[in-house]
């Protein structure tokens, strides 16, 4: 779980000994700000923590369900306002923290990790690993915590692409009689990839049941520790390798990634099929959303061409009815990152492409935080979680 405490309005100081407003008054202000995803009022989603009076003094925590939410600022700003308004209140600090929520049908294979996220596509060579390692640094830089999972057994990549030196390897641990694993940690997350296991001058022919049996042992012995998300980068298809990894590990979502041609649309529907298969027999797989890679080429001078025509994200995302969560650029820097063993996101985090790399990971954690919390009982009924009186009163509370 991760937390983050924003040094310039935290106000632990603040006792609760009553004061110019009473909490009623403050949670009614407060009320009146929805969250824009959940569609629904950030009391009654139980955000508020922590409520404190004193004097003239306000001050409580908005608890987000992940530490990537996009609108952050925004509804710190708001919760701000309203509650500066009240008559009388003259300092209001809001501590902005977050617990990463769990999509609760997700079977728990991988012990402390709360939700599994693969990165797809129906065709080789669009940049899935380039998408994956990039969401992964991104998700980390906000504060979450990552690890990261190669599981193209055919083109182990990532370990490159995060410039783990070749020849290094994961450190090993015995626990009650069996192999535990420890996985790496390059530029914030952790990784752990099939490439370390496997011998480069025999490679092994997988076939699919090895594939299965192989991911299973993985997503049990790797001692990941606490993770709000773990990103799996797939090998490309949607063959019976691709399905058995996909029933194999637990996952929250998919995300799919596309270039924007035609043919590549028709292998993007192909593994939006591959989930939707998923779904009839009964392991759903939500799509969270899908990625356009390699959009246009941007010139020195700034001038964009379209290399690979256009649209195609946008057209995926319709035919799924998921959004479209980004579209990246080709840029020169982006291929010299992930051949330097430097991704982009961890080098240049300001860049315009960082940027975009970051609204994706927005995007999904926004994504997953909607659906567990859809997933939560009494959500669908449109049931507040709590009244107004039972959050006040509640004995013991944190709130
Ligand atoms: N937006 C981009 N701009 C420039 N180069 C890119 C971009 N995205 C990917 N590349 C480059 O394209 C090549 C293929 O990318 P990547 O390995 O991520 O694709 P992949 O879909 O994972 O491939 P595979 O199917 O083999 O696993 C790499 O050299 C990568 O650096
Ligand atoms: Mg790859």
């Amino acid at each position: 779980m991760s937390e983050q405490n924003d040094q310039s309005t935290f106000d632990d100081d603040i006792p609760d000994t009553g004061g110019v407003v009473s909490k009623e008054q403050i949670l009614t202000a407060l009320s009146t700000i929805n969250d824009p995803d959940l569609n629904r009022d950030i009391v009654s989603l139980g955000f508020i923590k922590r409520l404190r009076v004193c004097g003239t003094n306000v001050a409580f925590d908005i608890e987000l369900t992940t530490p990537a939410c996009p609108v952050r600022e925004q509804m710190q700003q708001a919760a701000q306002d309203v509650v500066s308004e009240l008559p009388g209140v003259e300092r209001v600090a809001i501590t902005m923290t977050a617990q990463t929520r769990q999509i609760p049908a997700v079977r728990n294979l991988i012990p402390g990790v709360k939700n599994a996220i693969a990165v797809a596509s129906g065709k080789g060579g669009v940049g899935k690993s380039t998408t994956a390692v990039n969401l992964a640094i991104a998700l980390a830089q906000t504060g979450a915590q990552v690890g990261l999972l190669d599981a193209d057994i055919y083109g182990p990549s990532i370990p490159i692409m995060l410039g783990v030196p070749e020849g290094e390897q994961p450190m090993g641990t015995e626990e009650n009689g069996v192999q535990m694993i420890f996985p790496i940690e390059r530029w914030g997350i952790k990784l752990m990839s099939i490439g370390f296991l496997t011998e480069k001058e025999n490679p092994i022919i997988w076939r699919g049941p090895m594939v299965g049996k192989m991911i299973q042992t993985f997503l049990g012995t790797v001692l990941w520790g606490e993770l709000d998300y773990l990103i799996i980068d797939l090998p490309p298809g949607t063959g019976d390798t691709q399905l058995t990894l996909v029933q194999s590990a637990p996952l929250s979502g998919a995300v799919i990634v596309t270039t924007p041609e035609q043919v590549a649309i028709e292998d993007v529907m192909r593994a939006g099929r591959m989930f939707e298969k998923m779904g009839q027999q009964g392991t759903p797989v939500p799509i969270l959303g899908i990625v356009e890679n390699m959009s246009w080429f941007e010139t020195p001078q700034g001038e964009r061409i379209e290399l690979f025509g256009s649209g195609g994200g946008a057209r995926a995302a319709q035919a799924f009815g998921v959004p479209l969560l980004g579209q990246v650029p080709r840029q020169l820097e982006i291929t010299r990152g992930g051949d330097a063993g430097a991704p982009i996101c961890a080098t240049q985090p300001d860049s315009p492409a960082a940027q975009i790399y970051h609204e994706i990971a927005g995007g999904v954690a926004r994504h997953v935080a909607t659906l567990a919390m859809q997933g939560q009982r009494g959500f669908e009924e449109g049931r507040a979680l709590k009244t107004m009186e039972e959050l006040v009163s509640r004995k013991g509370a944190d709130i």
